[in-house]
Parts: structure tokens; sequence; C-alpha cells
């Protein structure tokens, strides 16, 4: 078990709401077709000066403020994100320069959606290893601008956001139950941006044909998510050495209704036990777990000693589940 207790959490979203009746003016779609095949109703779409260090960086000093904490007082931030501020410097340093701290270690975690749960990984190993005592955990995303608003397939999947969790070692019995990650790296074509990067860098050909924008293959990203999503949630549970009814709320990652639903149908979790914000939010990538943990507590979900099962997937393909005792 790696101890942790949970000081604060906190949400950045973007006031601006993107109904599906909106995208149906920018692209061949229906609201019914995107109910239907992902059980999505709107996302909120980020401004042009907004960036995923800027939510990143809202949502942990509300975190902090939250857990009535100064936000230089964390001795690590660790960020992840799909649609990082740039190649370099992490997007875990342009927290830091929007709040103006300095000193700890930042960085970032790539691991596509499942990026939180290995954040999370990462920052309670740490804690368990004693070299940090307080860190910020952070998913922040701004997809509006990682996606190729002409292709139907992926736009309409995405949304912006950041949540953010302080953590803290503690003595009690309270942290990661049981957890797993894992990756795939052959899968790597089927969920990406092919151009940006030193792989293909950036030039006028293309950026004409949007290859620094999200490529996906959606069904056989759907098939891969729900046997890696479902497997990672069921030997967390498993490990943690728990049956389906001691798992007080499952979070998994909010990619789409239908993959969520057959996780939890997997998990022999109760539909009421299953928190979903994906029909307000979208798919906000590493992002969409902190934002619901956050707002499952607001809702007196996830209380003091309240078991929660988290399974994610994301580009990589990545995966990983935990099971947390709050
Ligand atoms: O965090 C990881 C992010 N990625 C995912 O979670 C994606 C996983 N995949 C999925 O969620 C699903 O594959 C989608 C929601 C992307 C697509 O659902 P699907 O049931 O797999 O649809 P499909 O790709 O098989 O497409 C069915 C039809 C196609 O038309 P035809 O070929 O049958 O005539 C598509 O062209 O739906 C069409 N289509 C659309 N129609 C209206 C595709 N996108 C749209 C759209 N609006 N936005």
């Amino acid at each position: 078990m790696k101890r942790f207790k949970i000081l604060g959490t906190g949400t950045a979203l973007p006031k601006r709401v993107m109904t599906n009746a909106d995208l149906e003016k920018v692209v061949e779609t229906s609201d019914e077709w995107i109910r239907e095949r992902t059980g999505i109703h709107e996302r909120r779409i980020a401004d042009e000066k907004t960036s995923s260090a800027t939510l990143g960086a809202r949502a942990m000093k509300a975190a902090c403020d939250q857990a009535g904490i100064e936000p230089d007082s964390v001795d690590a931030i660790i960020v992840s994100t799909s649609s990082a501020d740039a190649i370099f410097p992490s997007t875990a340093c342009w927290v830091q320069h929007e709040l103006g701290i300095r000193g700890m270690p930042a960085f970032d975690v790539a691991a596509g959606c499942s990026g939180f749960l290995y954040a999370l990984e990462v920052a309670s190993s740490m804690l368990s290893a004693g070299t940090c005592k307080r860190i910020a955990v952070i998913g922040a995303e701004v997809m509006s601008k990682v996606v190729n608003w002409e292709d139907r397939t992926t736009c309409v999947l995405f949304g912006d956001g950041a949540g953010a969790a302080i953590i803290e070692t503690c003595e009690e019995d309270r942290g990661l139950l049981a957890s797993n990650w894992g990756a795939d790296g052959n899968l790597a074509p089927i969920l990406h941006a092919p151009a940006g990067g030193t792989r293909m860098p950036a030039s006028a050909e293309t950026v004409a044909k949007n290859l620094h924008t999200v490529t996906m293959q959606g069904r056989s990203v759907f098939r891969h998510a729900v046997r890696a999503m479902t497997e990672a949630g069921v030997k967390a549970v498993e490990d943690a050495g728990l049956s389906a009814d001691q798992i007080d709320l499952l979070i998994p990652h909010q990619a789409n209704m239908r993959i969520m639903e057959a996780c939890r149908v997997r998990l022999n979790v109760p539909e009421e036990k299953m928190f979903s914000i994906v029909h307000r939010y979208g798919n906000m990538s590493a992002a969409t777990i902190p934002v619901a943990l956050h707002e499952a507590r607001e809702a007196g979900r996830v209380v003091d000693g309240s078991v929660v099962a988290f399974a994610a997937f994301g580009a990589g393909l990545t995966w990983a589940g935990a099971v947390v005792r709050f």
C-alpha cells in the first residue's frame, strides 16, 4: 500500500460551452449521432490565450485554496497532459511560471488519457520513498487546440479542462490500496499526433495537412480501450482484495459512455455507483479523472473512508487501474 491523503482538489473549466448543436455548424454531424455513440452532450472550449498550463495552474491554485495551503508549499508538481504547452519546457514548469513559484521539481508525465493515474502512481511512489511530503498532481488539457476541426470522427469527442489534487504523506491506512499500469507502444499509430515533434518536424506541409492534430483509428481504439481499461480496473480491485460491493464509487476515464459502461459491467458495479461527467465535458484526456474526482468530492460522493476504483486507457496505448481509500 502507498499511503497518502488528499488535502484538496480543484478544477479549472473554460466558460465557453460548445453543444452538439453548435458542432452541427462546424462539421457534418448530429446531436443524435454524438449522444448515441459517445454520451457527450457538450464540452468546454478554451479561449485563444488559454493553454494547458493556464488551466493547470488555476486548478492547482483552487486545490491549494481548498487545502488551505500556499502553492509554493508543495514539494513537487507533476502535470499529466496530452496537449502540452510546447515540446519544451514541461507544462509543469509553465504552471510554475503562471503561479510565480519556483524551487520544487516540476515535470510532465505523458501517458495520454491514463496520465493522471500514471502521475498518481509516480507521486505516491515519491511519497513512499520519502523524497517528498506533499505533491500537486495535475491533469490539464486544451484538446481543442490539437484536434482537427475538419475531422468529424475526432473533433466531436474532446473538450478542455484541468483538475488537480494535492496529496500528502500520512500514517493512516489511506492511499493506493492497489494499482497497476502498463503500455503497448506497438499500438502507438492508432492514436497519435503524427507531426510537430522530432519524428515528423512541423513544416508548411504538415500544417497544411493538419498532421499536428489528433489522428485516430476510432474502432480499433474502442476495442483495445474496452479490453485494457476493464482488465486494469478488475486487476486493481482483485489486488486490493476487495469484492465489487466494497467499492463505493467507480471513476473511469471519461472518453465515451459505451466504454465506461463496458468497464462498469465487467467490474460488476451498479449503475448508480459510476460517476460520470462525460455528457458535460466530453473527453478531457488526462483531466477527466481529476475533474470527476473533484466533482464527486463536492457532491459528497467521495468522503473520508470512501473506497474508489479508477480505470483508464489512453494514447500509447497506455492503461492504468487504481483503488484508493480516501
Ligand atoms: O481517450 C482516447 C480517445 N479515443 C476514444 O475514446 C475513441 C474510441 N472510439 C470511439 O469512441 C468510437 O469508435 C467513435 C465514437 C469514435 C466512433 O463510433 P463508432 O460506433 O465506432 O463509429 P464508426 O467509426 O464505426 O463510424 C460509424 C459511421 C461512419 O459512417 P459509415 O461509414 O457507416 O457511413 C462514420 O463516417 O459514423 C460516421 N461518423 C459520424 N457521423 C456523424 C463518424 N463520425 C461521425 C460524426 N457524426 N461525428
